[in-house]
This record gives C-alpha cells, sequence and structure tokens, in this order.
C-alpha cells in the first residue's frame, strides 16, 4: 500500500518492511558485540516497541531476560512534554546491565526520565536502543546508544507505531502527509 488513512489523517509509505528489518540486524549485531558475558536485562517500551523488540529477538536469538514497562506522554500528533508511567519495571535491576527497547525517541523526555529512574533503582547501567530516532527533535540531554535508522521530524506510523492508537498493525512505516 502507497497510502493509508486513519481517522482525519492521511499517510504515505516513507520506510518498507524490508528496510526497517536490515537497520535491525545492524543493531543485533552491536548489541551481541556489547552484551558478551554479560546478564542484560531488556525492557520492551509498550505499545510501540512492540514489533520492534520482537524483530530484535528474533535476530539477537539467544537466552536473554526480558520485560515490559509502559509510559506515555503522546496525546494525537504532539508530546506533552510530561511522562506517565502505566506499567512499571517491576525486575529488580540493581546491579543488572538494563537495555531499553523503544520504537522511536523523539524529544528525549520519555527516556530520559526512564533511564534515571533505572539508575535510581540501581542499575548498574543502562543502555537505549531505538529503532527509529529523530535527531533535530531532540530536546533532552541524551544519545541512544544503538539506533536503527535517523529520520527528519516527521510524523510517523506503521512498525508499532500509532496515531491515536491506530496503524500500529501495519508492516511498513508511513508518514504524515501534508500540514
Ligand atoms: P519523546 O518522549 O518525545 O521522545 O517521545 C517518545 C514517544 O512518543 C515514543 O515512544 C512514541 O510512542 C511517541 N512518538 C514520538 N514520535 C512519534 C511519531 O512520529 N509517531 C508516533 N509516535 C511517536
Ligand atoms: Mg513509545
Amino acid at each position: 500500500m502507497d497510502r493509508i488513512c486513519l481517522k482525519d489523517k492521511e499517510f504515505e509509505l516513507f520506510i518498507p518492511e524490508q528496510q526497517i528489518r536490515e537497520a535491525i540486524e545492524g543493531m543485533a549485531v552491536e548489541i551481541r558485540k556489547d552484551i558478551e558475558g554479560e546478564n542484560p536485562l531488556f525492557v520492551s517500551i509498550l505499545n510501540g516497541a512492540f514489533m520492534f523488540t520482537a524483530e530484535l529477538m528474533r535476530q539477537l536469538d539467544g537466552p536473554y531476560e526480558m520485560t515490559f514497562a509502559r509510559y506515555s506522554s503522546y496525546r494525537g500528533t504532539s508530546t506533552t512534554g510530561r511522562v506517565n508511567e502505566i506499567l512499571p519495571v517491576t525486575v529488580d535491576v540493581r546491579g543488572r546491565l538494563v537495555i531499553l527497547l523503544e520504537d522511536i525517541v523523539d524529544t528525549g523526555t520519555t527516556m530520559q526520565y526512564v533511564m534515571e529512574k533505572l539508575k535510581s533503582q540501581g542499575a548498574s547501567d543502562v543502555k537505549l536502543a531505538t529503532m527509529l530516532f529523530k535527531p533535530d527533535a531532540m530536546r533532552c540531554d541524551l544519545t541512544p546508544d544503538y539506533i536503527g535508522l535517523r529520520i527528519p521530524t516527521d510524523f510517523i506510523v506503521g512498525y508499532g507505531l500509532d496515531y491515536d492508537e491506530l496503524g500500529r498493525t501495519y508492516k511498513d512505516i508511513y508518514k504524515l502527509v501534508g500540514e
């Protein structure tokens, strides 16, 4: 599909599935190298990171511990700047290397909050792996450790990413048309 409609908005094809998968393969190579001999805890950030997490874990194909957490800072197509904790990390992170799996880092507000929180709970190190990164939107002092693809500051959906809870279920990534 080249174009999709979600509620009042139109989106056009932006990143096909194959390109996303190749980007994730590159991340898996780096992550595998860095976690050799470690006992990492992967934390997948719901809901957006579910497809990215599944693909990355298939690539890593190892005996790792993984859990889920959920935060929200988005309403519609723009950030609210405030982070709500919906499902906190319930695993004891003391002394652990934690690797956060996120769909997209935009202003960085959400991940800055989560990374600081996990460090304050005693994680020995907290790393961030994000499938997509909008460098021009960044408003925090934060650099993801692993980045799949860098993209312009467009609003996108698909491959886990939503517009008002719709569009997560497409296999390709689409970007908002116009505006
Ligand atoms: P941040 O806190 O501003 O970095 O926003 C991060 C969160 O906002 C991500 O986990 C996404 O859920 C959501 N988000 C950011 N950009 C987009 C987008 O273009 N489409 C859909 N969701 C987005
Ligand atoms: Mg998200």
